[in-house]
């Protein structure tokens, strides 16, 4: 199993102080050290997100990583022209399509794919004639499924918030849902992946879910390092991952 570290948080933390200096040699703390940290602590990926607002993750942060980390990197997105633009230039190996509310405080549902099948057609393809592979983002529904192999992409990540939101016999209804996603996604060949609201005690419901290539993991990451250093919460969160069936 595979750990994408998502970095967006470590920004946050610098935004809330910073917004406006980012140049400040004391903008602290920086997401490339954070990303160079995930690495060491055993990340086999770095995840960042450059929101429309830019609330979090600037795109200097995003080609500092990119030259200075030699981890793949995986960007997500929402589909629009700029972030398009940004990740042609950024050349990350992985696009990770998001669906993006300005008033959301994090990503909130999965990406409707039937509803924007037309508009996420063509930027399918020009990420992937640049040499990119395209996730996308879903919610575990069989439809969503079906529609991400039509569209052609590599791999879907299945969200697993209302998975991580809910508790007892609801949560097991989520990890039945995320199961029937992902033996569908693997049958139909695509990568399957998971994230948003994974944590260091919730990750083990996950070890049921059959399939999974890889989770991006953040806010508890970010959360744990607090206490104990970002190298350390990651490589607590790889030593879970390593407890996953192979
Ligand atoms: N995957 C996607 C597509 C996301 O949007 C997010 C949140 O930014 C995550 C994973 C990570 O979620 P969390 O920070 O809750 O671990």
């Amino acid at each position: 199993m595979l750990l994408g570290v998502n970095i967006d948080h470590i920004a946050t933390l610098r935004q809330a102080r910073y917004r406006t200096m980012l140049d400040s040699p004391n903008a602290e703390p920086s997401p490339l050290t954070g990303a160079l940290d995930a690495k060491a602590g055993g990340a086999d990926s770095i995840t960042l997100h450059v929101r429309g607002d830019r609330r979090h993750i600037q795109e200097s942060d995003a080609f500092a990583i990119r030259r200075e980390c030699d981890l793949p990197l995986n960007l997500e997105m929402g589909n629009t022209q700029e972030l398009i633009d940004i990740a042609l230039e950024l050349k990350p190996e992985f696009v990770c399509l998001v669906p993006e509310k300005r008033e959301e405080i994090s990503t909130e549902g999965g990406l409707d794919v039937i509803t924007h099948e037309e508009s996420l057609k063509p930027t399918l393809s020009t990420l992937q004639e640049a040499g990119i592979k395209i996730s996308l983002f879903i919610d575990p529904v069989a439809e969503h499924v079906e529609m991400s192999r039509k569209l052609g992409a590599e791999m879907i990540e299945l969200h697993t918030g209302c998975f991580a939101n809910a508790q007892g016999e609801e949560q097991d209804a989520e990890v039945q849902r995320l199961t029937e996603a992902a033996i569908l996604g693997h049958s139909l060949g695509l990568q399957v992946n998971a994230g948003h609201g994974i944590n260091y005690t919730n990750i083990e419901k996950l070890y049921t879910v059959p399939h999974l290539t890889e989770l991006n993991i953040g806010h508890s990451i970010v959360a744990r390092s607090v206490r104990v250093g970002f190298q350390n919460a990651v490589r607590e969160m790889r030593d879970l991952l390593n407890l996953y069936p192979s």
